[in-house]
This record gives structure tokens, C-alpha cells and sequence, in this order.
């Protein structure tokens, strides 16, 4: 354990925990877009913005990616660090103004919204459902584009890998965005442009899986397949 000091607060923190660990232990709200606490931080979307006193200097940090040190001193809440997640939610609202989380999020900061359609589903490059597939699903069908040597991309982009995607429909439900579309017709399921076959449960008849996602789970655990076509409502 350590001993940090959250808005002039002490406490003792794990050690190996981040600074939002502990101050959603206290009760301070953060705003996050970004962070899920099941995945690794990500530090992308910078609305979780802190003042870090170290070394006895203040500076302003990601506090989902920032892990406590012992003696550390934070502030949640002072004029630098209001200022600082307001131009990150401006910023990501002046790029997705009809985007429901970002207004969200931008609302609940003071911004003015624009007024336009809240239609929009933008991709906010959270990076959400790249890692909800690679370590949650254990799939990694997901990545960020790389911008290596070459590459002439202005920004990074979600890029789908169709062979190995099994269709869970796991990053459809961690994106905040509504960017990732998961729709099911019948024995189809559509998600990322690619179509899917769904399996009926041997006892209700309900199309619940993707074929391709209990070929995988098959795979993955030495279950026959037959063994894994009832839904979970009728097991
Ligand atoms: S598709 Fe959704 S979850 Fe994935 S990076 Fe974009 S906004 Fe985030
Ligand atoms: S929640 Fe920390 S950077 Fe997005």
C-alpha cells in the first residue's frame, strides 16, 4: 500500500492501482470515454485529466492511466484541470458534434452544444472494442491502423479482420458511440459488413449464436459442438 493525497484528502492506495481507481473509490466523479475497468487504460480520449503534484511540481495527467506513488499528491477538481477536460470534450465535439456521448460528456463539462442531429454514430478512436476483442473475447479481430513508415493516414482507424472475427458482438456493446452495427434477421447476423449464420437452440428454437462463435468456443474448450446449441434460457 501506498499513501497519496486526493483533493487534499490522505488515503492508502494499492499499489499498482491508478489515481481513478481511487478517487471512484472516494466518490469523485470523472469523467471517462475511454475507460472500462475490465481492459487495459488506454489514455486516449484525456477527459479523466488530473493535476499530478511530483517531485514538487503540479502537472496535469490522465488519472486512468496514471498509477499512484506513494507521497503523491492529485486535485480533481482546481481551475487547470476543468480547463483541460473541457478542451478535450470540445475538441472531440467540434469533430463529432451529433455524437450522443460526446454531447453527453461535453453537457455535463458546461459546454454549449451545437445544434444539430444527435444521429451521428461516430468512431471516437476510444479503442474500446479493440481491446474488449483482444482481451476480454480473446479473439483480436480488431486493430488500429498502423500509421508506420509509409503510411500516409491522417489519423488512425479501426481495421476489421473478417477471417478472424467470430461474431461474438462483444465491441458492439462496449462501443459508446453506436459506431459498431450489430443487426440480426432471422438466421443472419450482420456485424462490420460481415454476415453471419445464426445456430437455433435444440430446445426453444431461438437463433442465439453465431455459428462461427461456437465453432470457436468448440475449438477453444474441447466441448463437442452439439453440446453448445442450447441457448442460455434453456439449459
Ligand atoms: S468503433 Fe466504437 S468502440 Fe471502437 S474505437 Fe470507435 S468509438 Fe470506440
Ligand atoms: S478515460 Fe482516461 S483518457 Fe479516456
Amino acid at each position: 500500500m501506498v499513501t497519496i493525497q486526493i483533493d487534499g484528502k490522505k488515503i492508502r492506495a494499492a499499489e499498482g492501482s491508478t489515481i481513478l481507481d481511487n478517487a471512484r473509490e472516494m466518490n469523485i466523479p470523472i469523467p471517462t470515454l475511454c475507460h472500462n475497468d475490465n481492459l487495459t487504460p488506454f489514455g486516449a480520449c484525456r477527459l479523466c485529466t488530473v493535476e499530478v503534484k511530483t517531485n514538487g511540481k503540479w502537472t496535469l495527467a490522465a488519472s486512468c492511466t496514471t498509477p499512484v506513488a506513494d507521497g503523491m499528491e492529485v486535485k480533481t477538481d482546481s481551475d487547470a484541470v476543468k480547463e483541460s477536460r473541457k478542451l478535450a470534450a470540445s475538441l472531440l465535439l467540434k469533430k463529432h458534434p451529433g455524437t450522443k456521448a460526446v454531447r453527453d460528456v461535453a453537457a455535463s463539462l458546461g459546454i454549449e452544444l451545437p445544434e444539430v442531429k444527435i444521429e451521428e454514430h461516430d468512431c471516437i478512436l476510444c479503442g474500446l472494442c479493440v481491446r474488449t476483442c483482444r482481451e476480454i473475447v480473446g479473439v483480436g479481430a480488431l486493430a488500429f491502423e498502423d500509421r508506420g513508415p509509409g503510411r500516409e493516414l491522417e489519423e488512425p482507424r479501426i481495421v476489421f479482420d473478417p477471417a478472424a472475427c467470430i461474431g461474438c458482438g462483444a465491441c458492439a456493446v462496449a462501443c459508446p458511440t453506436g459506431y459498431v452495427r450489430m443487426e440480426e434477421e432471422g438466421d443472419r447476423r450482420i456485424i462490420w459488413n460481415k454476415v453471419f449464420k445464426m445456430v437455433p437452440c435444440s430446445v426453444c428454437g431461438r437463433y442465439f449464436a453465431p455459428e462461427a462463435q461456437l465453432e470457436w468456443i468448440s475449438e477453444k474448450t474441447g466441448v463437442p459442438f452439439a453440446e453448445l446449441t442450447t441457448c442460455t434460457s434453456c439449459r
